[in-house]
């Protein structure tokens, strides 16, 4: 394994090897399982695999959620080098990435952008999209690995490849649970104990939704998911959306098209997020 601080040093490298495809597997760290799933896939498909480990401050709406995202690059780097050798790693610095200019190109995302996390996280998605693209341009990659979990993300991700026309292919990848049924994220680190013995209680939410739909209106879904995260007083629920899965619209009626049943929600001061097909 190998790592690498600047651009300039990996592509002179990468350049020698001329290495037949390279998988890139986009990460801001705090590497789980759902990552390590992400990173064999593309060492199953790829000659070299890019692991990016950057928390890219343009994609954060809200300046404390920055400060208190976990950083370990550590143990992340522990547990890659636990895998294949043919992995390098891309840890830059905010410069190497941003030059002088902090800041996220201006994108038109439409309708797939003003829903859900687009319109609970301001800019988020253009900033998501800039660090996206800016790795795209300096790592080449054949394809790039995303998790469903943010399945937003992944569909503004495989919109941006079409509108900037990047030679990339986006693999998306299920999303991997603890045996509890609670979506891994970097994020589940942050929660308390007690919180974390709560947390499961989202994706029995969504299971339960999914039995609901065959006897029920989506309204009365919704209705029952509102009243039932009210009265937990450690819940704070943002939304719970029914949605079609090509055009993030919110449906009101099961209309045959793909769906998902998309949740975001607050445990104290961790904002978590969850989504299965519906
Ligand atoms: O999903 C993430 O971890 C981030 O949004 C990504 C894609 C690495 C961009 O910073």
């Amino acid at each position: 394994m190998k790592v690498f601080n600047h651009s300039k040093e990996l592509n002179a490298l990468k350049n020698k090897l001329s290495a037949k495809s390279i998988g890139l597997v986009p990460t801001m760290g705090a590497l789980h399982k759902g990552h390590i799933t992400l990173v064999e896939k593309a060492l199953s498909e790829n000659e070299l695999v890019i692991v990016s480990i950057f928390i890219n401050p343009t994609q954060f709406n809200n300046q404390d959620d920055l400060k208190n995202y976990p950083k370990t690059l550590e143990s992340d780097l522990l547990k890659l080098k636990a895998l294949e050798n043919n992995i390098w790693v891309y840890a830059p610095e905010v410069s190497d990435v941003y030059s002088n200019s902090v800041t996220s190109k201006e994108y038109s995302f439409g309708l797939l952008e003003s829903t859900m996390e687009g319109a609970h996280r301001k800019g988020h998605f253009q900033g998501v999209a800039t660090i996206v693209q800016k790795l795209f341009e300096i790592l080449k990659p054949t394809k790039a690995y995303f998790g469903e979990k943010d399945f937003q993300q992944l569909q503004i991700i495989t919109s941006l490849v079409k509108q900037e026309q990047i030679p990339v292919k986006i693999i998306a990848c299920p999303i991997i649970r603890h045996e509890d049924g609670l979506a891994m994220s970097s994020r589940n680190t942050n929660l308390s104990d007690k919180q974390r013995a709560i947390a499961p209680i989202i994706y029995e939410t969504l299971q339960k939704a999914v039995a609901l739909k065959e006897e029920n209106s989506l309204e009365q879904i919704e209705i029952w998911i509102t009243d039932f995260f009210n009265k937990h007083p450690e819940i704070e629920l943002e939304y719970f959306t029914v949605a079609e899965e090509k055009t993030l619209q919110k449906v009101n009626h099961l209309n045959g098209e793909k769906t998902r049943a998309f949740i975001a929600l607050k445990l104290g001061d961790v904002r978590l997020i969850d989504n299965v097909k519906f």
